[in-house]
Parts: structure tokens; C-alpha cells; sequence
């Protein structure tokens, strides 16, 4: 597979159209601005004539690469071809000097933090805004997790509040690149180098984005992926580990070979006093050597129809698209994520417009609950292996240090998801997605009634 050649042509494609914002913008009003056009919710058509992209997408390069390893029975990747072959595709997709398979986004992460032999005491900063798995390979480590406040207008951990919570304790800063959009990645690396902290990327949403024309999990000392169902490179299950840094590859596959020895064939003690097994079997690495073919063109049409649908959604009142920072050259598009601000919809709270949204053939959601206040997170508190490394003080003080106000707010009434495999839809989709909120803006008022 030319992944290498292909991505450059992505580069040069989407660079010219700028992530996809040089593409002329329709005018929705002509469409919609008619307000005889009622909205499902009152009685209208819908707006969605089409048939959203189904996913996953596969064919007979899957199912090739899938029976040759069942026809090899060579199933588990130790001493086999298949996983090697996956590894060295990623490290070229992603320009890292090191890449390896693991079983999942979480084990890329646990294996990280292993490799660093996180434990009892340490610190390690994550944002709240992110699936539970950043916080749970932390918990999972008897560390403490320190929840660091969103930029409410990207939707990224807030890099100017990091640096008020260091501690000497700190020992991993872990942004998460979500929605597929890097964080801001220049502050980070340097609040970091500054404190001497090494970060560790969540890109697990992030396949091929890129920050100055790097790919993500190449800026921190290394970067965790995953390929579980919903992600834009899909096994099943699975996750990658990159870095461009020698000594870290090597505990890395020690810890998630069992401690043992820093490749695959090795039965000799690795690095580190600790391990587990999180090997990457043969199957999900031929799937995913399959789905890669398809990667980038689909990375391409994420990234034009993101680019479309965000001119359109500007022109209207009271819908925000995140906001990319200046260093983004390329998102990955997982989620297609605005705020939303009912004042300008006639005061329709947030789960109102969802349904409505809905109705009109549009899929939709209000993304992430408050993770920092969710019980499952609290309860830590009361934990009783927390309660003994750290005291009862210490486990109060950290309900009252991981509050994040600007989180709440995202999460309990301004955050709208837009799912990837929609962005893989056409142009018409698009402006029907468009078309669609308007129609709900127009009658506002009438929908709000209902
Ligand atoms: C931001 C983030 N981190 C970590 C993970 C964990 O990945 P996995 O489900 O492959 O274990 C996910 C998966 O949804 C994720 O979105």
C-alpha cells in the first residue's frame, strides 16, 4: 500500500482548498426561507431525502487479508507477518520514527502509562472533555487524575489552565485530541518542556490529524490510537502506540508483552518491573491493513464536507462550530461538534432542538456527559485504595480541585455532535444538514410550544 504517496496527495488537495473552506458557499436561504416549509415537528416533511453512509465500509480487500491469516493459522502475532506488516503502514501514515499494534485505544494508553511506571502519588493532568477511557487508564494506575477546564470555543483542554495545576506530583500531562481536532498543542509542548513533564497524546480520535504538518501523537513523547467500531480506522477493536523515541518503544512492548523482552519473539526480561498482555492479534492488524486503503480518501472527504457544512452553519444565529486553532493544518473530523445557544432559538432548550433535529432525518447528539461530575468519577473519593494512598483530606480537596465549570456548561446545554460517517456523505447531505437547522430556527418559537 503507497500510504506515503497518498497522504502527500491529501496534503496538497486539502491544503489548496483549506481544509476544505475554499469551497464556495450555497446559499441555504433560497431552500428554506420559505416558511410555509414547516418542520417535522410541526407537521412538516423532513428534511433528509437521502440514506446516511453505513459503516463499516468493506469489501473483498478485507476479506483477503482475513483469510490468509485464518488459512496461515498463524492467529497471534508473535513471530508472524501480519501485525509487522499493519505497524510499519501506521509509522509511515503518521511519520513516527516507532509504531506498534496494541488491543485497544485503552492499552495504548495503559501501556504508556505503565511504560512511565505511573503508580500511587502521581499526578497526571487529562481534560474532561473525552471518553472515560483517559480517565480510567489513570484510576487503573492508582494515580490521580487532574481534570483541566475546556476551551468551551474548541472543545480541547484549556492549555492556559494547565499550568496552575502542576504539582510537584505531576508526573504526565495527557491532552486528548477530541473530536479528532488537535488540541493546542505549541502551548502544551511548552508548559511541558518548562516543567519537564512528558506528555502523552490521546489521538485515539485523531487518525491523521495533523498540527504544522505533523501528524498528533508525534509531539508528546509518544501517541495512543484506537480502531475500536466507531473510529475512523475500525477493527473491531484495537489501538497503536507511535513515538520517535528508542528507549520508551522498548518498555512500551515490554509492558504489553508481559514484561518481557522489547520484540515480538523474545521470552527475555524487558524493561520495567511490571506488565500485562495487550498484543494486537493477527486479524484485527489485517483488517486494518485493509481499512487503510480507504483511510486517506475518506480522511479527504471528511475534511471538504466539514469544511462546507462549518460556512454554512456560520450564517446562522446561535450555532458555533468548535473552533480550530491556528496550528491545526488537518482534523480528523470523529465528530463533527458545534455549541449551541438556545437564547437564539427563541429560548428552545438544547434536548428540544436535538429532537427536532432528529425528525428531520438528521442524527444527532449531545456528545459527552460531565465527566468530572459524574458519580462514577466522585465516588473515587470514597475509594478505598484512594482513601489509603492518599488520605481523607487529599480524596476532599480533589473533588473541590477537578471542577470544571466551563465543561459543565458545554456538556449540560451548549454541545451538538455530528457523527464522522455523516461527513463521508455528499454535498447535498451537507446542505440538508444545514438546511434542516434552519428550519428549526425559523420556527423557534412554534417549536418551542410543542
Ligand atoms: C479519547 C479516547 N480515548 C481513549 C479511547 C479508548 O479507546 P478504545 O475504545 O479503543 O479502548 C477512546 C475510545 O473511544 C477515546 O475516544
Amino acid at each position: 500500500m503507497e500510504s506515503k504517496i497518498k497522504r502527500r496527495e491529501f496534503i496538497n488537495i486539502t491544503s489548496v482548498a483549506g481544509l476544505g473552506v475554499g469551497l464556495g458557499v450555497p446559499s441555504i436561504a433560497c431552500a428554506i426561507n420559505n416558511k410555509s416549509i414547516k418542520p417535522v415537528l410541526l407537521g412538516g416533511p423532513q428534511t433528509y431525502t437521502g440514506s446516511w453512509p453505513v459503516w463499516p465500509i468493506f469489501d473483498q480487500v478485507e476479506r483477503e487479508e482475513l483469510l490468509n491469516v485464518l488459512n496461515s493459522g498463524e492467529w497471534c502475532r508473535l513471530g508472524s507477518k501480519t501485525a509487522p506488516r499493519f505497524e510499519d503502514e501506521f509509522r509511515k501514515l503518521t511519520e513516527a520514527k516507532y509504531a506498534f499494534g496494541v488491543s485497544s485505544g485503552t492499552s495504548a494508553l495503559y501501556t504508556m502509562l505503565g511504560a512511565l511506571n505511573i503508580g500511587p502519588g502521581d499526578e497526571v493532568i487529562i481534560p474532561p472533555y473525552t471518553f472515560i477511557a483517559t480517565y480510567n487508564v489513570v484510576v487503573l494506575n492508582y494515580a490521580l487524575p487532574i481534570f483541566v477546564d475546556t476551551d468551551i470555543e474548541s472543545f480541547q483542554i484549556d492549555a492556559s489552565k494547565i499550568e496552575s495545576s502542576i504539582t510537584d506530583n505531576t508526573k504526565v500531562i495527557m491532552p486528548v485530541h477530541v473530536g479528532g481536532s488537535p488540541a493546542d498543542i505549541d502551548r502544551i509542548m511548552d508548559i511541558a518542556e518548562k516543567h519537564k513533564i512528558p506528555v502523552i497524546e490521546d489521538a485515539c480520535q485523531a487518525h491523521l490529524a495533523e498540527w504544522k504538518g505533523k501528524s498528533v501523537g508525534n509531539w508528546g513523547l509518544g501517541g495512543a490510537f484506537s480502531f475500536q467500531a466507531s473510529k475512523n480506522l475500525n477493527s473491531g477493536e484495537g489501538g497503536a502506540i507511535i513515538t520517535n523515541d528508542e528507549t520508551f518503544i522498548q518498555s512500551c512492548y515490554s509492558f504489553h508483552h508481559q514484561g518481557q523482552g522489547s520484540n515480538a519473539a523474545s521470552l527475555e526480561p524487558g524493561t520495567g518491573t511490571r506488565g500485562s498482555n495487550l498484543r494486537i492479534t493477527e486479524f484485527q492488524a489485517a483488517i486494518l491493513l485493509a481499512q487503510m486503503t480507504r483511510l486517506v480518501e475518506q480522511a479527504k472527504r471528511r475534511s471538504e464536507n466539514a469544511g462546507y457544512l462549518t460556512k454554512m452553519l456560520k450564517e446562522i444565529p446561535g450555532v458555533t462550530p468548535a473552533k480550530l486553532y491556528n496550528g491545526v493544518t488537518r482534523s480528523a473530523y470523529h465528530l463533527y461538534m458545534f455549541r449551541y445557544d438556545k437564547e437564539k432559538f427563541a429560548g428552545m432548550d438544547r434536548a428540544k432542538f436535538l429532537k427536532a433535529l432528529n425528525a428531520e432525518g438528521i442524527p444527532c447528539s449531545k456528545g459527552y456527559n460531565s465527566l468530572s461530575k459524574s458519580e462514577y468519577v466522585t465516588n473515587l473519593a470514597k475509594n478505598k485504595h484512594y482513601l489509603n494512598i492518599y488520605g481523607t483530606k487529599t480524596m476532599n480537596d480533589w473533588v473541590e480541585r477537578i471542577s470544571c465549570p466551563q465543561n459543565d456548561r458545554l456538556c449540560k446545554q451548549e454541545a451538538v455532535w455530528f457523527y464522522q460517517t455523516m461527513l463521508l456523505g455528499t454535498k447535498t447531505d451537507m446542505e440538508q444538514i444545514a438546511e434542516a437547522i434552519k428550519k428549526i430556527s425559523m420556527n423557534a418559537v412554534e417549536i418551542s410550544k410543542t
